[in-house]
């Protein structure tokens, strides 16, 4: 128990110890690790003195929290309305194909994760996909494949 709170003793200590620092505690600690561990969670609910269901349930309620891991690259494929007219979906569904996974999930060996999102604002370049920081637009299966081979 002490060493998991050891482990995270240097955001711990920033905040005081109590329920009102859960949030930004949460915040920072996921800005430093991507995500929060069922390791952090134990550690929070000893930190503040409350129960680790108490953490994962305000947590939870955040859609700024994730509680898995992320993948080394995120795959973004818009399906905003000008990207859903122009094959956004196909984009998606041969991703879901090549890489056996849905959306919101990651491939096994943490190399990449598929999402699906709204307007990423750049509809003129529908459809349009974003690996990490990249946005990519006029895409076709082709070269969808070309670029995302470059990420492997
Ligand atoms: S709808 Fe895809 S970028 Fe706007």
């Amino acid at each position: 128990m002490e060493q998991i709170e050891t482990l995270f003793s240097e955001i711990l200590q920033k905040h005081p110890s109590q329920e009102g620092s859960l949030i930004p505690l949460l915040q920072e600690a996921q800005a430093k690790y991507k995500y929060i561990s069922p390791e952090l969670v134990q550690a929070v609910a000893d930190y503040l003195g409350i129960t680790e269901n108490r953490v994962f349930g305000v947590a939870s309620f955040y859609s700024q929290f994730r509680f898995t891991e992320p993948a080394e690259h995120t795959i973004s494929v818009c399906l905003g309305t000008a990207c859903h007219v122009n094959s956004g979906e196909t984009l998606v569904e041969a991703l879901e194909r090549d890489m056996d996974i849905k959306p919101g999930e990651c491939t096994a060996d943490k190399k990449f994760e598929l999402e699906r999102v709204a307007c990423l604002g750049c509809c003129a370049l529908a459809p349009v996909v974003k690996i990490d920081n990249d946005i990519y637009g006029k895409l076709n299966l082709v070269k969808l494949k070309e670029i995302v081979s470059k990420y492997e």
